[in-house]
């Protein structure tokens, strides 16, 4: 695959609006310490990017390339990304929602079932392109399940650093491709301290380190797609699930970059934002109606994936929220496992545990009246049921095994009313 035109042209400082070029390894303004954004030759990029240009690529999320940091084409990530845009008609009765609700779903994103293979796509695309041969992410689970299987399908060494205590499915899912997996006694943020030195020490390519302006910008896909999939259009409403913030800010900008280059109408979007009761920082403020975040020392919520304190994009994520007209929600555990079997139920998709907090806060938001039953929603489900699913423990009793024979059947039939389904749900909580 050839070396490309450039399309972005440096990084800037998000505050001081500092540039700097594009070939330094560079995540921090040296001026104010604060992040760095990528910029853009929007000028360039619509000359050579139509929606027909779009249309005629693979599914996949480089099919809008031009928007994404990489210098040559991307060797990282060929078959991530253009996940489906469900129409969740089911789930839009059960939550008496009488416009449109779509559900995006990322709990199938290949390779490693969650939004994570879009962030890491670029992140180690662009790693390659530095010459990198080592790579690593300090991670909450699925980023390190995504850097370890696409380090492995690129021929990289790989090292993850992830707190302690994680699901065993989301350990094994990194182990198994032959990561080095080191688990800190700590909580996330403690993870995120050392890989920064780490980082410094070892020259290693960190996906949401060193690499975080580009590892960011990977996000954006999932917005250019909501807006392809819904006939290049706008939806009114997005429900995000946040844990640093990064996610929801991206598919802000990937709504406005699509206005820009006039491949949708430029319609309004209100940005909306989930987090578990026990780590909500950014919920919080956005309750308060502030924009300062104050850090949890202790996340104590089953939804692991978004158990971060000290969210790096925590300021710009509650700003997005309200200056957007949006709002948070900060669903208890509880409400989030039985809104994760709702979606279940509903629709056939078996979302983690952070998906069920995105269906739980839009449950809320639709009931305080927040979010508008009557307009056009969409639900981001980021990542995949089989990897948290202790969070199911003790919601399902099955039958006793029967003999192989109709007359055994015949009698369970009876035995249960002639029953509903395979399975006994427990007293369906709260939320049904
Ligand atoms: C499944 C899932 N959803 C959402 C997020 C939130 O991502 P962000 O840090 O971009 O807010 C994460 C982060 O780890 C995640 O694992």
């Amino acid at each position: 695959m050839g070396a490309r035109k450039r399309y972005f042209t440096a990084l800037k400082g998000r505050e001081s609006g500092k540039e700097y070029s594009p070939d330094e390894v560079r995540y921090v303004c040296e001026f104010d310490f604060g992040p760095l954004e990528v910029k853009y030759d929007y000028e360039a990029i619509a000359r050579d990017l139509t929606i027909k240009v779009i249309e005629s690529r693979g599914p996949n999320m480089w099919r809008y390339k031009e928007l994404l940091p990489i210098v040559g084409e991307p060797t990282v990530g060929a078959q991530a990304g253009f996940t489906p845009l469900v129409k969740a008609d089911r789930l839009a009765d059960r939550l008496g929602v009488t416009g449109e609700l779509w559900v995006k779903n990322d709990s199938v994103c290949y390779p490693t079932l969650s939004f994570k293979d879009r962030v890491v796509s670029v992140a180690l695309s662009r790693s390659k392109e530095f010459g990198y041969k080592i790579v690593a992410c300090a991670s909450t689970g699925n980023l390190a399940n995504s850097v370890a299987a696409n380090a492995a399908a690129a021929g990289l060494e790989c090292y993850v650093f992830i707190p302690h205590d994680l699901e065993p499915g989301k350990v094994l899912g990194s182990l198994v491709y032959g990561a080095n997996v080191i688990r800190v006694d700590g909580p996330y943020d403690k993870v995120n301290r050392l890989c920064s030195e780490v980082a410094d020490k070892y020259k290693w390519a960190f996906a949401n380190v060193n690499m975080r302006p580009y590892y960011a910008e990977g996000s954006k896909t999932m917005g250019f797609e909501i807006a392809e999939q819904l006939g290049w259009r706008l939806p009114d409403s997005v429900v995000v699930p946040m844990a640093s913030g990064s996610l929801l800010c991206k598919i802000e900008k990937a709504f406005n970059e699509f206005k820009k280059l006039g491949f949708v109408e430029n319609t309004p979007v209100r940005m909306y934002g989930g987090q578990a009761e026990g780590c909500s920082p950014i919920a919080q403020a956005v309750k308060k109606g502030i924009d300062l975040i104050r850090p949890v020392e202790k996340p104590d919520t089953i939804v692991k994936s978004l158990a971060i304190g000290n969210p790096a994009d925590g300021f710009y994520a509650a700003r997005s929220i309200q200056d957007s007209g949006g709002f948070s929600e900060n669903p208890s555990d509880e409400e989030t496992v039985a809104a994760i079997r709702m979606l279940a139920e509903c629709e056939g998709i078996f979302a983690e545990t952070a998906g069920g907090v995105t269906v739980a806060a839009a449950k809320r938001l639709f009931d305080t009246g927040k979010l508008d039953r009557k307009g056009c929603t969409v639900l981001c489900i980021t990542g995949n049921g089989l990897k948290t699913k202790e969070c199911l423990d003790g919601q399902f009793t099955t039958y006793d095994a029967i003999a192989p024979n109709l007359a055994a059947f015949d009698k369970l039939f009876d035995s249960i009313g002639n029953g509903h389904g395979a399975a006994v749900p427990k007293a369906q909580p709260a939320l049904a």
